[in-house]
């Protein structure tokens, strides 16, 4: 027994900002951001946290699947930006959706967080632990942003991804996953750390620092890397793919990627440029385009494909 993708949803805020509006914000142009990244515009949370948009993003996929609330096991959140500690985002998410069979909780694996969380459901359903799953994608990284760094700040939005998975004979044929601690320092939070009534030092509480060439050399090298792992270790071809799903960091490493994998651009949807990089959104809302738009059919093989803090890298091959 496998998990099929019932239904997806995806949600994202209102509020659009453009690189024009961060030019007004930090030393940075319009031309530097598309030319080095892709990314156009992005959505900024006002009001709504993690839990709003992971919430609405579920109640979607759940409409799309055509699955009640009740009828879900497990919700897993992949978020590394959840509004509390406690209550877990996902059980916030749980509560809005009125899921009141389900066991929730959230999972931190940064921009992999959804190839995570689904390999995880997988696995429950796999050994029928669980039947019916909710997995999400959501950040709200505007607010662990560092506004005065224009090294980081023009990449990053918010948003939601979801998708309702069963259990049946065909849906998630594989999944690689992979983490590398020692790398940790190149990508980085720092969250409540260190600090209690015994050794008098304050929590602290940090913005995201990016060594971006690094992480650029390690994404361009691992996600072909671990793409061609997912294919060779389930003997499929690689042009029996549809798609390849990726994690929206930068255009320029899609391309590269595609180039080291042999297949053009067609093959590798993009939308980076709407939303810019949302962490564990991205895959999960990427997703969602391609279903509404009608461009998955049953029996399509797709691969989703993460990547980033943890450092944390991740490819699932599924049948749609
Ligand atoms: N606007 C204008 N100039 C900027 C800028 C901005 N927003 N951000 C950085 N610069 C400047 C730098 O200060 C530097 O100036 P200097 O040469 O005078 O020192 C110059 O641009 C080049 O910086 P560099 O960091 O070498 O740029 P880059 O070509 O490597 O592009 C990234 C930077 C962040 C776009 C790129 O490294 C990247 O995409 N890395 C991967 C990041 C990523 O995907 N992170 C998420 C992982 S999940």
């Amino acid at each position: 027994m496998t998990s099929k993708v019932m239904g997806t949803g995806s949600y994202v805020p209102e509020n659009i900002v453009t690189n024009e509006d961060l030019a007004k914000l930090v030393d940075t142009s319009d031309e530097w951001i598309v030319s080095r990244t892709g990314i156009h515009e992005r959505r900024i949370a006002m009001d709504e946290g993690t839990s709003a948009m992971a919430a609405e993003a579920g109640r979607r996929a759940l409409e799309n699947a055509g699955i009640g609330a009740e009828e879900l096991d497990v919700i897993v959140l992949a978020t590394t930006t959840p509004d509390n500690l406690p209550p877990s985002g996902a059980c916030e998410v749980q509560a809005a959706l009125g899921a009141v069979n389900a066991v929730a909780f959230d999972i931190a694996a940064a921009c992999t967080g959804f190839e995570f969380a689904l390999t995880m459901v997988q696995a429950y359903v796999q050994t029928g632990v669980y039947r019916t799953g909710l997995v999400i994608g959501a950040e709200c990284l505007s607010k662990i942003v560092d506004w005065t760094d224009r090294a980081t700040c023009v990449l990053f939005g918010d948003g939601a991804g979801a998708a309702v998975v069963r259990a049946d004979e065909s849906g998630v044929i594989h999944s690689v996953l992979g983490s590398d601690g020692t790398k940790g320092p190149v990508l980085t939070c720092t969250s409540r750390s260190t600090g209690n009534f015994l050794n008098g030092r304050e929590p602290k509480l940090g913005y995201v620092y990016m060594d971006g060439q690094e992480v650029f050399r390690f994404a361009v090298k691992k996600v072909p890397e671990c793409i061609r792992r997912v294919l060779d270790e389930s003997n499929t071809d690689i042009n029996e793919i549809k798609y390849f799903v990726l994690h929206q960091a930068n255009l320029r490493i899609c391309e590269s990627v595609a180039k080291r994998l042999h297949v053009s651009m067609d093959r590798i949807p993009m939308n980076i440029g709407a939303y810019g990089n949302t962490s564990g959104a991205t895959v999960p809302i990427l997703l969602d385009e391609l279903n509404r738009e009608g461009k998955l059919e049953r029996g399509d093989k797709i691969v989703l494909c993460g990547f980033g803090g943890g450092l944390t890298w991740g490819a699932v091959l599924l049948e749609w």
